[in-house]
């Protein structure tokens, strides 16, 4: 795909982990890139995360839903919008256990929304991003995922995510949108809201809080960092071919307790503080990712090796506790009101 070079990139859930982190990949990697960066601010959004790119010429904040079709609707009409990666969503599996309306309300008609104004303004290029977690569970010793793989989601997260993947192959199919899916593994690194295992872990294990482990923890996860995402999100942009499916992945499964053992031992804690809890309801054994067909296109591979990765989390959370302080306050609920209270 051939960008236009004046357009603009439309980066949608970009206050959150994942969004925040390629907002600023993006703006260090490619000097001429403009982005605007569409968030909701849910509790998942927090501006503080962006606050050394605000004042960045090259990106524009707007405060907007994706669930809303007339606020979608007016920031396409300005015109100029090249390209859309959508990472806004809802994203934790256990909020989709409880509520899963707004799961299928955000991942499911707001991707809808996008896709239906990225087609009336032809856009030229949709990235969704996607998860691994589409494909189900494996079982132990089977091999890893790979785009052929059947679609199997089992929570209601999931299941909202792969309807999202399928209705951009369809607007593909469809209409000739020039459409690609990224499913990526799970992701660790700055910003993370400390609900997610690996984030919740080190704030607990730095506050002497038990750390509660779901079920026996030998589920396995391919943890992948996430400026290693946010390269491989840039290569399926810039190179992947229309109508196709990405699988991202870290080459690194490790149980959820030899996880939390590694994490405690960087936290300089013992494992007295590893509590284990009633499972989580359908929770799938094991994800794992074959990217081979994203390493022959494109070259890309993770870069970041997984202990050294960890253990530069674990600093930036330790060097950035102001940060996990106002997350687990709250208070980063009003930045966004009160910086812009002022204007
Ligand atoms: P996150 O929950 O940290 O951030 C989500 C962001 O989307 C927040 O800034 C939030 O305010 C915004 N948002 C939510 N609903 C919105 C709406 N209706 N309109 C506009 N903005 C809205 O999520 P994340 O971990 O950064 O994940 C980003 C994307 O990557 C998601 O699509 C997720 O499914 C996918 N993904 C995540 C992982 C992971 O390990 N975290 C792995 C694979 C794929
Ligand atoms: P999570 O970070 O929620 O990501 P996902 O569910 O998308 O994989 O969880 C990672 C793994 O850690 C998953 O197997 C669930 C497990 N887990 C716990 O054992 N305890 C916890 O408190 C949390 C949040 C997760």
């Amino acid at each position: 795909m051939e960008m236009d070079k004046k357009g603009k990139i439309l980066v949608t859930g970009g206050a959150g982990f994942i969004g925040a982190n390629f907002v600023k990949f993006l703006l260090r990697s490619e000097p001429r890139a403009r982005i605007i960066n569409f968030d909701a601010l849910t509790y998942a959004g927090n501006i503080e995360n962006l606050s050394d790119v605000l004042g960045d010429s090259r990106h524009e904040f707007v405060h907007g839903d994706i669930r809303d079709k007339a606020g979608v609707g007016a920031v396409f009409a300005r015109g100029g919008i090249a390209c859309v990666i959508n990472f806004a969503a809802e994203s934790h599996v256990d909020r989709s256990l409880d509520s899963p309306d707004s799961f299928v309300q955000t991942n499911v008609l707001g991707c809808l929304n996008l896709l239906e104004a990225a087609r009336r303004h032809g856009v030229a290029r949709f990235v969704q991003i996607s998860t691994d977690e589409v494909y189900g569970s494996l079982l132990p010793g089977e091999a890893a995922f790979t785009e052929e793989s059947p679609i199997r989601p089992n929570s209601p997260y999931s299941a909202s995510k792969a309807s999202a993947d399928h209705l951009a192959r369809a607007y593909h199919h469809s209409y000739g949108l020039d459409t690609v899916v990224t499913r990526c593994s799970n992701n660790y690194g700055p910003m993370q809201f400390p609900e997610k295992m690996i984030p919740l872990c080190i704030n607990n294990a730095f506050n002497g809080r038990k750390i509660p482990v779901y079920g026996d923890g030998m589920q396995v996860r391919d943890w992948l960092h996430v400026e290693d995402h946010c390269s491989a999100v840039w290569e399926v942009c810039r190179k992947g071919r229309a109508g196709e499916v990405y699988n991202i992945g870290g080459a690194c499964q490790t149980t959820n307790l030899d996880l939390v053992r590694a994490i405690l031992r960087e936290c300089g804690r013992d494992e007295s503080l590893v509590s284990f809890v009633k499972d989580r309801p359908g929770h799938d054994r094991r994800y794992a990712m074959d990217f081979t067909k994203l390493n022959k296109e494109t070259g890309w591979k993770p870069r970041h090796e997984f202990e050294k990765g960890l253990a530069d989390t674990v600093k930036w959370y330790s060097s950035n506790k102001g940060w996990l302080e106002h997350v687990s306050s709250g208070e980063y609920k009003g930045y966004y009101e009160k910086m812009y209270s002022n204007r």
